[in-house]
């Protein structure tokens, strides 16, 4: 049976002792919270938060995501963080190919191979994001630009690297504008990526992968999207700063 996941995605807000507030408060509710052993929790933080938080949580039912890693193993590149860095911090996962990075950092296919490659190598579990455009879903090639993402990044990835992989499906016209994919738009892409996973990888793996959906997650929404067959939880923005929002979306999933 494959896990359901709600992520939380801070982006580049809080400062670490606010963000460490708000990660003992998510903490402590998800210690009241029965939650079953397939869920999880995780939060994706700032680089500057993450030695704080872990301290402060430990290694209970919330684990710890950084938003990027260097394509680099290490040495001479500025201004970098190393996959090998976050790891020696505690944190478990890494968000690989948002389109804010993918926008704003040059972050192209070629570069997500090398920050998946780092994130194997060091044991860390990537959440690949893939997603496309609103031109491109009017001009009908959201399937194609899709297609093209995870083959790209993913095809030569080894089998036993993609079961330690999360996908998070999120349409760039989604994400922070409050305009949410429908439930259908959501899973029938959910559904053509597991398709595309079980033509590179065999139908077992592609059963037991988690697909996440982003995009305008919210406490009104999250419910209905989790509701759908190949939705296996949410990777969130703007409502993960918002307790009780980040609540009521963990006890939908
Ligand atoms: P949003 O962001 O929930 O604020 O739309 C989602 C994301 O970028 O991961």
């Amino acid at each position: 049976m494959r896990k359901k996941i709600v992520a939380g995605n801070w982006k580049m807000n809080t400062l670490p002792a606010k963000g460490e507030e708000l990660a003992i408060e998510i903490n402590a509710f998800l210690n009241d919270f029965q939650l079953n052993d397939n869920t999880k929790v995780i939060i994706a933080i700032p680089y500057t938060h993450i030695d704080r938080i872990v301290q402060r949580i430990g290694s209970g039912k919330l684990a710890v995501a950084s938003q990027n890693c260097s394509q680099f193993e290490k040495g001479a590149y500025t201004g970098e963080v190393s996959a090998e860095m976050i790891k020696s911090l505690g944190a478990k996962y890494v968000i690989v190919g948002h389109s804010e990075r993918r926008q704003f950092f040059g972050d192209n296919d070629e570069l997500i191979s090398l920050k998946l490659t780092q994130c194997y190598q060091n044991g860390l579990l990537p959440i690949f994001c893939c997603g496309e455009s609103l031109d491109e879903r009017n001009q009908n090639q959201h399937y194609d630009v899709v297609k093209t993402q995870l083959i790209n990044s993913l095809a030569q990835v080894g089998k036993s690297d993609i079961e330690n992989t999360i996908i998070a499906y999120e349409p760039v016209w989604a994400i922070g504008t409050g305009q949410t994919a429908t439930p259908e738009q959501a899973q029938d892409m959910h559904a053509f990526i597991r398709k595309i996973v079980k033509d590179l990888f065999g139908s077992e793996i592609a059963a037991g992968l988690s697909i996440l959906y982003g995009g305008s997650v919210n406490a009104g929404n999250a419910e209905e999207l989790f509701a759908c067959e190949d939705i296996d939880g949410g990777l969130v923005g703007g409502a993960s700063l918002k307790i009780e929002e980040f609540k009521t979306i963990i006890r939908s999933v």
